[in-house]
Parts: C-alpha cells; sequence; structure tokens
C-alpha cells in the first residue's frame, strides 16, 4: 500500500478582494499597496481576484487586453512579487496573442524574485443560450487555454483555475492525484451564482480531493454593471471554510497545514480505496511538464 501524501511546509495564504475600478494603472497601484501589505502580515503565497486591472465584461477585454509578458501589468506584478517576497497569483488579466490577435482570460504566476514561472489560460469558457431569455457567448470573445497549471513552490504544489474551471471536478482532481495541496482559482460569480454556488462549488472540490481550495474575488462595485459576490475564501481538505469576508476590499488570510491534511486523509482513506477497475482515473494519462502545463499524454 503506498502512502501518497503530499509534503508540503505550513505557510500563510492571502487572498486580496481587491476593489478595481476604470483606470488600470490606479488598479496596478492598489494591487502593489494590498500585496505588500499581505507580505507584511506574513503572507508566503498572495493571490490577485480575476480580472483585477480592468472592469469585468467582455466588452471592456479588446481594450484592457495586453501581451504576456511585455505588457505592463505583467511588469508591475513581477515587481510587487519581488518587492514583497512572495509568490503571486497574478488574479487574471485580459491577454492579446500578438501573433494571432486572439483574445484569453489569463493568470499569470511569479516567485519572490519576480520570475513569471506560469501562466493559466482559462480553459472553459462559459457560453449559454436560453432562447428569449439570457444570452451570454464568452467564445465570441475570448479562447480557451489548451493546458492545466500546477506550479511547484517551496511550500508544496498548487493547482491553479479561473471562475468557471472550479465547475468541473475533473480539473481538480487530476491536480490532487498529481500531488497538489491546493487549488486556486481566482474568480467572479455574480449576485445569482454567488450565493447559490460560490462556497459550495470551493467546499466540494475540497472535500472530493481532501485539498485546500480557494476563491479570490473582486470587491463589490455597485456603481459598475458587474456586481461581483465577493466572499474571498479559503476552505480546508475538511470542507470546512476556515478564512473569508464579505463584499468589500480585504485581505483573507489563512494558515495552510500540512498535518491536518495528512490526518484527515488518514482518517477518511480515499486515495487508498478507489476502485480505479470500476472507473477511470481521471489522472492515468496526463503528464506534468517542467514548465508547469499539464497535457494529456
Ligand atoms: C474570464 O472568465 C470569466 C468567468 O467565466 C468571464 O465571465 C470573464 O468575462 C473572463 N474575464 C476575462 C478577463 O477575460
Ligand atoms: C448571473 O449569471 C447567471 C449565469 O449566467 C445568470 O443566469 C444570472 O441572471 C446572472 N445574475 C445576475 C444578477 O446578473
Amino acid at each position: 500500500m503506498t502512502t501518497p501524501t503530499p509534503l508540503f511546509s505550513p505557510f500563510k495564504l492571502a487572498l486580496v478582494q481587491l476593489a478595481v475600478g476604470s483606470n488600470k494603472d490606479e488598479n496596478l497601484k492598489n494591487a502593489r499597496k494590498n500585496v505588500l501589505e499581505a507580505s507584511n502580515h506574513g503572507a508566503n503565497v498572495v493571490v490577485l481576484p480575476e480580472c483585477f486591472n480592468s472592469p469585468y465584461g467582455t466588452s471592456f477585454f479588446p481594450n484592457y487586453a495586453e501581451n504576456i509578458p511585455q505588457g505592463s501589468s505583467v511588469k508591475a506584478l513581477s515587481e510587487m512579487a519581488k518587492d514583497a517576497g512572495v509568490y503571486l497569483f497574478g488574479g487574471s488579466i485580459p491577454e492579446r496573442d500578438e501573433s494571432t490577435g486572439k483574445l484569453y482570460n489569463t493568470s499569470t504566476v511569479y516567485d519572490p524574485e519576480g520570475h513569471l514561472v506560469a501562466k493559466h489560460r482559462k480553459v472553459h469558457l462559459f457560453d449559454i443560450d436560453v432562447p428569449g431569455k439570457i444570452r451570454f457567448q464568452e467564445s465570441e470573445t475570448l479562447t480557451a487555454g489548451n493546458w492545466l497549471t500546477h506550479i511547484t513552490t517551496p511550500y508544496g504544489k498548487l493547482g491553479l483555475g479561473i471562475c468557471y474551471d472550479v465547475r468541473f471536478p475533473e480539473m481538480a482532481a487530476i491536480a490532487a492525484r498529481k500531488g497538489c495541496i491546493a487549488m486556486i482559482y481566482p474568480g467572479a460569480f455574480n449576485m445569482t451564482t454567488g450565493p447559490l454556488h460560490w462556497e459550495l462549488l470551493q467546499r466540494a472540490r475540497a472535500v472530493d480531493n481532501q485539498i485546500y481550495v480557494a476563491m479570490c474575488s473582486p470587491a463589490r462595485d455597485t456603481s459598475a454593471s458587474y456586481h461581483a459576490w465577493g466572499h474571498s475564501s479559503v476552505v480546508d481538505p475538511r470542507g470546512q471554510v476556515v478564512a473569508t469576508t464579505g463584499h468589500e476590499q480585504d485581505i483573507v488570510y489563512a494558515d495552510l497545514d500540512p498535518e491536518l491534511l495528512a490526518s484527515f486523509r488518514q482518517s477518511i482513506p480515499l486515495n487508498q480505496q478507489r476502485r480505479h477497475d470500476l472507473y477511470c482515473d481521471v489522472a492515468e494519462n496526463v503528464e506534468e511538464h517542467a514548465d508547469g502545463t499539464v497535457l494529456l499524454k
């Protein structure tokens, strides 16, 4: 029998629930101030929300989109990671691929020296069309990413998704089977899906996989066209919410504890008792690459 308990060191995670406005430079300044504050409070890994440098909505994306890594947001994020000395999950920004002109919903990650260590493009695009009711086609503006992303840090391996990605259990399951101890999702649910599913989805991904799950939302701006739910939270491997907030700008802190994860997995040993003779292992044909990308073999 194997003991697949992933080893990691205890660390402090901070989610910055940022108030986002329409001025990109102001958004970057505010992000910097809060990342430095989180670091002063002892955070080792800091997360910014989805769409933290631009108002939320597909109509804004072409104007706010930037090249990665040449754009101003990447430069600012790299500097704040370095000055704060933290691993920084740079929320998400609209990315323009110069060679194709395509737009992506992209999250970039930096190490404490400011190096860009991973780039995740949102994998699942949100398209809905209920005739006569609502039509929202994210795929008309954006292109989907084609890889999963796991980031190796000295604290442990962390999986990364964006917002709607949290609804797809396979992605979190693959991360957990490959040894990630947490899934991190910058996200922005609205005032309907927030109360209904925001916490439930995090608890579900956490308890199914016995990992930590964190989602970081922008603060709610009632003067903007999109009203984010807020409630950035961290859920532990038992499925309990260990840190959360309301809808104002705030920083949510949680201490991630390897012993809690290991002891919970011991008391309910799902990993040793799966029946892959009866159903497939979602991680079976998946391969991790040195640059953090994760693909089918
Ligand atoms: C990213 O994904 C969200 C959630 O599906 C979507 O609604 C939003 O418009 C996208 N944001 C960006 C910056 O492309
Ligand atoms: C939130 O999004 C859902 C899914 O697209 C939609 O059905 C609902 O009307 C939206 N709610 C608000 C308050 O915009």
